[in-house]
C-alpha cells in the first residue's frame, strides 16, 4: 500500500496559487483514503460490492462492455409528435397549457412591476424567431409583418427570459431586481408597446422543455422555425433537433441566426448533413432547403 508521502508524490503538483489549500484538500483525502483501506475486512467487502456490481453491469449494460455503436441511439431524437391541432386552436392550446386558461396580457403589468418597465427597451440583432426571443424586437417585427401582409398568424416566442450571465451588464438600460433582469416583463411590454398581444403568444421555459414537452407534445407545428437561443455547438444543436421536430412537413422552412458562431456552424452543418439538407446564408442567417 501506499504511504501518503508516495501518493503525494504520484500527483502532478497543484497550481502555485491554490497551492496551499489543496494542499490541506488533498491530505485529508489521502488520510481518508488510508482510513478506508487501513480498515481490514471492510476494505475488501467494499471492493467485493464494487467488482459484482462491475460485473453485474459489464455483463448486462452494453454500454460497458461493447463498442460505441450503441452510442448513435443517444443522439437520434426519435420521439414523434402529437397530431397536429388546428392551426385556429394553436394559440388558446398554449394559453390553456401555459397559463391555465387564462390570458398573460390579462391585468398587464402588475403592480410591483409597472415601476421597472421601460417605456422604450427594445433590441434585436436583426432575426426573426420563436426559439430564442430576448425583448421581442424581432417577434413584433414579424407580426408587424403578417398583420401588413394580411396573413392571420400565430408567433410563438420560447424563451427562458434570463438572457446570459452579464446581459445586464452590457445593457445599461435593464434593470434588475434581486437578481431578477426582468427581461420577461419587459418583453412583454414591449409586445403590449407594438399593439401585437393578439398575434405573439409565449412559452417561459428552457427550449428543450418548451419544444420536447410543450409543442410536440401537443401537437403544436410551425410553418417558419427560427433558431436563435444559446450559441454553443451543444444548445444549438439541440435547439435545432428538437425544433426540427415541431415544422411542418412537408412545406415548412427552419432557419436560424448567429452563422458566425463556430458552435453554431458546426450543428447547423451536422444537421443538414445528416438530414439530406443544405444550406443556404444570407448575411448572419442560415436557412436550410
Ligand atoms: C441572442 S438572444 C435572442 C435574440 C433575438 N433573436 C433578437 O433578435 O432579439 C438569445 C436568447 O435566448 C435565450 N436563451 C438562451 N438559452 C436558452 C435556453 N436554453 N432556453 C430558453 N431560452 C434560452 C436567452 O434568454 C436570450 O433571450
Amino acid at each position: 500500500m501506499n504511504s501518503s508521502a508516495d501518493l503525494e508524490q504520484l500527483s502532478p503538483p497543484p497550481p502555485p496559487h491554490h497551492h496551499h489549500h489543496h494542499r490541506q484538500h488533498r491530505t485529508k483525502l489521502v488520510a481518508l483514503a488510508q482510513k478506508t483501506f487501513n480498515n481490514g475486512p471492510w476494505a475488501y467487502i467494499i471492493l467485493l460490492i464494487f467488482t459484482f456490481v462491475l460485473g453485474y453491469l459489464s455483463h448486462s449494460q452494453p454500454l460497458l462492455s461493447q463498442g460505441t455503436s450503441d452510442m448513435i441511439e443517444h443522439n437520434s431524437f426519435p420521439s414523434q409528435c402529437s397530431d397536429p391541432v388546428p392551426s385556429n386552436r394553436v394559440r388558446q392550446t398554449i394559453i390553456d397549457r401555459v397559463f391555465n386558461g387564462t390570458s398573460p396580457w390579462e391585468s398587464f403589468p402588475p403592480a410591483h412591476v409597472s415601476p421597472f418597465l421601460l417605456k422604450e427597451w427594445n433590441k434585436g440583432w436583426g432575426s426573426n424567431n420563436p426559439v430564442g426571443t430576448f425583448l421581442g424586437a424581432s417577434a413584433t417585427h414579424m407580426a408587424g409583418l403578417t398583420r401588413r401582409l394580411g396573413l392571420e398568424s400565430q408567433i410563438i416566442c420560447i424563451d427562458d427570459f434570463r438572457g446570459w450571465p452579464g446581459y445586464s451588464d452590457e445593457e445599461k438600460s435593464s434593470k434588475m431586481v434581486n437578481g431578477d433582469t426582468m427581461l420577461l416583463y419587459q418583453f412583454m411590454q414591449n409586445v403590449v408597446n407594438a399593439n401585437a398581444t393578439e398575434s405573439i403568444v409565449f412559452l417561459p421555459y428552457s427550449t428543450s422543455t418548451a419544444l420536447v414537452n410543450g409543442l410536440c407534445e401537443w401537437g403544436v407545428y410551425g410553418d417558419l422555425v427560427e433558431i436563435d437561443a444559446a450559441h454553443d455547438f451543444h444548445s444549438a444543436w439541440i435547439d435545432i433537433n428538437n425544433a426540427y421536430k415541431v415544422l411542418k412537413k412537408p412545406g415548412g422552412v427552419m432557419f436560424g441566426h448567429d452563422y458566425a458562431w463556430v458552435g453554431v456552424r458546426k450543428a447547423v452543418h451536422s444537421f443538414a448533413r445528416l438530414n439530406g439538407f443544405r444550406v443556404k446564408l444570407d448575411g448572419e442567417h442560415w436557412v436550410l432547403y
